[in-house]
């Protein structure tokens, strides 16, 4: 009745902006992400305990985030009664780096093993889904696809892994942290503005399937100049549907344009390195293992603190117990 269990984040280069569900968190386009290796969350859940308790990085969770992990616990605990959670992660909270996705990809591995049930993608991927979209996409490691689905009930939306990490180990994701302070408008409320009130929003869902596919084809060439500039383009035009929103949405600080343009700059001295960009001023630059010396050096000197690299990650594995 008690399991452990450490998932990764993972980055989009396909982006999933805007629901079509709330409740079940059901998107309106397909998105694809790689699994970041050692940016992960580890998660503890035991059944059986008096009262529901739900602890981030130390802090018992309240209002919202704590709802989030109970719908999760709620999907699986039939029978079982109330829960005690427990996660802690190596990196910090919502600054675009998708740490909500890490931990309740952790959680619904972790709650369902918990509850005597047996490993599976499927399962897994939808019911982190439910706590956080971009959490179905690190159920697994490597290179994973979450396609929209159509059912209202949310049984054919969820995400698989289409290539293990092992079959692109040289690419490196190398995230800059430009800031540490959380955003001002999560992506949950940033999502629903742009969905509701951005006239961009319709152009951005139309092109989602066919880029997703072409994605998907880069990176099984492992055509890192193919892959990073839909990359780039992708996170823009997810960044122009958020602009285009009422009030407006803008994520990005200035240090972010100085990356973008330092990138640039980069590219035509001849450095392989493309960035994108999630909901967050926060870069993440693609290279090549053999050019990530450059992408480090470029991200501080436009102003990065912190920079991360990360080849593609693995699955979700087994965890020392957090209590
Ligand atoms: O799942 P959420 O609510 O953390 O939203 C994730 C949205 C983006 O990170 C901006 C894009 C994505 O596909 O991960």
């Amino acid at each position: 009745m008690k399991a452990s269990f450490a998932a990764n984040a993972n980055i989009a280069l396909v982006k999933y902006w805007g629901k079509r569900d709330e409740g079940l968190i059901l998107p309106h386009q397909s998105s694809f992400s790689v699994t970041l290796g050692g940016l992960s969350v580890t998660a503890t859940v035991a059944f059986g305990m008096e009262r529901d308790e739900v602890v981030v990085n130390g802090a018992e969770a309240t209002g919202e985030e704590r709802a989030r992990v109970i719908k999760v616990l709620d999907a699986v605990r039939a029978g079982l009664g109330f829960a005690r959670v427990e996660t802690r992660g190596n990196f910090p909270k919502a600054v675009g780096l998708a740490s909500s996705a890490a931990a309740f990809a952790a959680i619904a591995v972790a709650a369902r093993a918990a509850a005597g049930s047996p490993r599976d993608e499927r399962e897994e991927s939808i019911l982190a889904r439910l706590g956080s979209g971009s959490a179905c996409r690190s159920v697994r490691g490597g290179f994973c696809l979450w396609r929209r689905g159509q059912r209202s009930d949310g049984l054919d939306s969820y995400a698989r892994q289409l290539f293990p990490a092992e079959h692109w180990p040289q690419l490196r994701l190398v995230v800059a942290l430009l800031e540490r302070k959380e955003k001002r408008v999560k992506s949950r409320e940033g999502m629903r503005r742009t969905v509701e009130t951005s006239p961009y929003y319709s152009a951005w869902v139309q092109d989602a399937e066919e880029e997703a596919a072409r994605a998907v084809e880069s990176v099984r060439r492992k055509d890192l100049a193919a892959l990073g500039a839909l990359s780039e383009r992708n996170a823009l035009r997810m960044h122009a549907a958020a602009m285009g929103a009422d009030p407006p949405l803008c994520y990005l600080a200035p240090a972010t344009l100085r990356v973008i343009e330092a990138v640039a700059d980069a590219r035509e001295r001849g450095v392989p390195v493309w960035f994108t960009l999630d909901a967050g001023p926060n870069p993440v630059l693609l290279t090549e293992a053999s050019r990530e010396e450059d992408a480090k050096q470029l991200a501080r000197a436009a102003g990065a603190r912190e920079v991360i690299a990360c080849g593609p990650g693995g699955d979700p594995a087994p965890a020392p117990e957090l209590f």
